[in-house]
Parts: structure tokens; C-alpha cells; sequence
């Protein structure tokens, strides 16, 4: 099983919608897949339209209760796990436990699906805390939307610093270009600055407005138009993102 957290800490970057299509490419690509919705927002899920059962909660995520709250979705070999409101609550359940264990509690949580599942997409909250810790030791790859635009590349350093500090492996990251509007001198000049660094994946996602419409069609943008110009870039990114992954 292939653990990939979809992270940032910068909140808007395009993280639900990369793994919203990424969750999707990957399983119409034949993957047994199964997207994590971490965020209490809850916008996977929406995209989805599946809400999650009343009784399931943070605590009984971090428990390992899982199985009965995962959902199968319209789409053959997709299932979802739904997120709760009450994980808006994550980081202060994990800040109870042990120290010890503390930042392993996500890895155990996903352990037993390994033979259930190929690929695991974790959509994660804008959050730079215990919680993004679990993700960085629970994933086998980040997968990380970058706008190209200051704060957004300020929200990647900021993570490689916490990888240091974590003594984690920063070849775990891959950092991608999301939201590109090629009008915008600024997004083709950071771009031409940090591409060159490996950490980045070649394929960038545009701003297209067929992306922003997954509001309105509540479906990954290949369920609505499969041979589109938003769905074959998302075909484009998962590809790389499977070749370079850890596996
Ligand atoms: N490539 C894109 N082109 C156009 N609109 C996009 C693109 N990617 C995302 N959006 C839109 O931008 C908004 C923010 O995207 P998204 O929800 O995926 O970001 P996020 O990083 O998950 O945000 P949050 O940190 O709040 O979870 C949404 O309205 C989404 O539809
Ligand atoms: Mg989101």
C-alpha cells in the first residue's frame, strides 16, 4: 500500500482538489484506492456527497475504528473514509497521548488496511502540528501543492524545516504547481527559480475554471470529462507522482 498525504500548511493551495482526482485517477487507473478525508471541513467528502456516520469521531479514528466508517463511492475501486467535524479536535486528542508514541498514532491507524488497499490519499488540513507529524511519519510521500507565489513557497520551507527537525526524510516530498496562471509574470518567475530543484514534480496543475466547477458537479473533474484539459493534467500528475513514489 502507497501512502500519499496531499499536504500543505498554506490553507487554499489545491490540496482537496489534488486528491480528489488524484484518488480518482488512480483508481480508474486500476488501483484499489482509498482517499482519508483529514479535514474536518469535510470537502472531499462533499465532493463525494457522503457524510460521515454520526457516531463516528476523532478519538475513535486515532483508535483504529475505520473499517466500518469507510464509504464506497460512485466510482469502481474508490472508497472514501468521510471526515467528522469533531477532527477539528485531532491535535488536541493526539496532544493527550504519550509522548512516546504520540507521532506514530496515523501509522498504526492505516497499518491494517495495507492488504485492502493499493493506494492510500490522504487529504490533510492547513496545519503545521502534531497532527502533520503523524502524516509525515504515516506517509510514504507528501504531496505538496505550491502556488507559485511567495507565502505559498514560504509554507515549503517551512515544512522542510520541520523534516529537520523531525530528522525525517525529505525525499519523501513532492512538491508539485498548482493553481499556474501563465499571464502572471510572478508565477512564471518563481517557477523558473525553483523548478530546477528536484524536490518539484515537472507536471504543474493550471488555474482552470472546469477545477473551481467541482463545487457545482460535486465529482472529480474525469467523472464530468474524461479527455478535458484539468482531467489529463491530473492523469499527467498522478503518472509522475506513481513513478516517483516510494512504493
Ligand atoms: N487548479 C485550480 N484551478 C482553479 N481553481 C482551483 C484549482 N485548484 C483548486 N481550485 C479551487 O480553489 C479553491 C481552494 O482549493 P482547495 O479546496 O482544493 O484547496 P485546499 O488547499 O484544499 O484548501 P484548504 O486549505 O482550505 O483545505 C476551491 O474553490 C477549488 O475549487
Ligand atoms: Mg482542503
Amino acid at each position: 500500500m502507497n501512502t500519499l498525504a496531499i499536504y500543505s500548511s498554506k490553507g487554499g493551495v489545491g490540496k482537496t482538489a489534488t486528491a480528489v482526482n488524484l484518488a480518482y485517477t488512480a483508481a480508474i487507473s486500476g488501483q484499489r484506492t482509498l482517499l482519508c478525508d483529514m479535514d474536518s471541513q469535510g470537502a472531499a467528502s462533499y465532493y463525494f456527497r457522503i457524510k460521515p456516520k454520526k457516531k463516528f469521531n476523532s478519538e475513535k479514528l486515532l483508535e483504529g475504528e475505520i473499517a466500518r466508517n469507510i464509504r464506497g463511492t460512485d466510482f469502481p475501486g474508490l472508497d472514501l473514509l468521510p471526515a467528522h467535524f469533531s477532527f477539528r479536535n485531532l491535535d488536541l486528542v493526539l496532544n493527550r497521548l504519550a509522548e512516546k508514541k504520540r507521532r506514530q498514532v496515523l501509522t498504526g491507524v492505516f497499518a491494517p488496511l495495507k492488504d485492502d488497499y493499493d493506494v492510500l490519499v490522504l487529504d490533510c488540513p492547513p496545519n503545521l502540528t502534531l497532527l502533520s507529524e503523524n502524516i509525515i511519519e504515516a506517509a510514504d510521500n507528501l504531496v505538496c501543492p505550491v502556488i507559485p507565489t511567495t507565502l505559498s513557497l514560504i509554507a515549503l520551507e517551512q515544512l522542510l524545516k520541520l523534516f529537520g527537525k523531525l530528522d525525517a526524510d525529505k525525499g519523501k516530498i513532492l512538491a508539485f504547481f498548482s493553481m499556474v496562471e501563465r499571464r502572471k509574470s510572478m508565477h512564471l518567475a518563481m517557477m523558473e527559480k525553483y523548478s530546477k530543484y528536484p524536490l518539484f514534480l515537472k507536471t504543474s496543475i493550471p488555474f482552470l475554471a472546469e477545477i473551481e466547477k467541482m463545487g457545482i458537479l460535486r465529482q472529480p473533474v474525469g467523472a464530468t470529462a474524461r479527455l478535458s484539459p484539468a482531467a489529463r493534467q491530473y492523469d499527467k500528475l498522478w503518472q509522475e507522482v506513481w513513478e516517483r513514489s516510494r512504493r
